[in-house]
């Protein structure tokens, strides 16, 4: 694994009401579901941990934060470090960038939605040149079957992008934009200018189109060997548990467990991985981690 390091800060999403999984969210925040063998929010840390990125912000509802903060704690067990802030309502995506402005300090930043799960080849390298172009936004985008549930891109017959669109009812392509954003120093400035779309929110795709607008917006197309899933239903949600576990059973390996990839990275070192596995024997997380310890630098 290549180890890259960035200055990059991360953001990761992790509000809303998740009206769309009642009753299962009525108490617990959707992000802190299991999707399969972990909570769900461990997804979206380990692809910013695989861009590099080591400086997090996790935003909740207020409700849910102590929660979150139970579970991860700040980050020091993954080499990483993370802060907590709460969006009192959600007034839409592009408001994590006003959130978080001091957390993100005219920094280059990436954001994750807390229910995107992406997995496939080379997509750590895929990461590591997004974070490598420090001006414009880099989008990632995904050919689907239902391109009206998502922010959809547009191409010319030069593969050109020519419009963004958040929920189409006639889309104009099958390419969905991933909830996955690498933005240059401007977002904040730009997410700050938007203005609530018909239905409301302040969106995402509204500082996307800042960018295009000024030719400074790259667009990704995700290839047919990543997999991008999302979990706003129940029957996603029983989608990526099941595709998590074919994976998983079948390679004796785990998608998306941040020890093993601070591992990799080379941010903790195989003594520390052990403190972590020890207790954790009996769920077989545990007995994952001294595998993975042994395998990558046998102790
Ligand atoms: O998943 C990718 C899609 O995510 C993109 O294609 C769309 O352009 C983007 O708008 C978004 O669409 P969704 O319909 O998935 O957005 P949703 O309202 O479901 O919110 C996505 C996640 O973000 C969800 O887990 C809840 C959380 N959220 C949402 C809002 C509106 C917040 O934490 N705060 C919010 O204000």
């Amino acid at each position: 694994m290549n180890k890259h390091t960035t200055t990059r800060k991360g953001v990761i999403l992790a509000g809303g009401s998740g009206t769309r999984l009642y009753p299962l969210t009525q108490a617990v925040s959707k992000q802190l579901m299991p999707v399969y063998d972990k909570p769900m929010i461990y997804y979206p840390i380990s692809t910013l941990m695989l861009a590099g990125i080591r400086e997090i912000l996790i935003i909740t509802t207020p409700a849910e934060q102590p929660r979150f903060k139970e579970l991860l704690g700040d980050g020091h067990q993954w080499g990483i470090h993370f802060e907590y802030t709460v969006q009192e309502e959600p007034k839409g995506l592009a408001q994590a960038f006003t959130i978080g402005a001091d957390f993100i300090d005219g920094h280059e930043c990436a954001m994750i939605l807390g229910d995107n799960l992406f997995y496939g080849f080379n997509f750590a390298r895929m990461l590591q040149s997004a974070d490598k172009r420090k001006d414009g936004a880099t989008v990632f985008c995904y050919h689907v079957k239902n391109p009206s549930a998502y922010g959809v891109v547009e191409f010319d017959d030069s593969g050109k992008v020519i419009t963004i669109e958040e929920k189409p009812e006639n889309p104009n392509s099958p390419y969905a934009v991933t909830g996955l954003y690498f933005f240059d120093k401007k977002v904040a400035m730009f997410a700050r200018d938007v203005a609530p779309s018909a239905r409301g929110e302040l969106e995402i795709t509204s500082v996307i189109d800042c960018y295009l607008q000024r030719g400074e917006l790259y667009v990704e197309k995700l290839s047919r060997g990543t997999c991008w899933l999302d979990t706003g239903t129940h029957n996603s949600l029983l989608d990526a548990a099941s595709f998590i576990q074919t994976v998983e059973e079948r390679t004796g390996l785990k998608i998306a467990c941040p020890e093993e990839v601070a591992y990799r990275m080379g941010w903790v070192s195989a003594e520390h991985i052990m403190e972590i596995a020890i207790p954790l024997r009996k769920s077989g997380y545990g007995e994952y981690l001294i595998q993975v310890v042994n395998e990558v630098h046998p102790l």
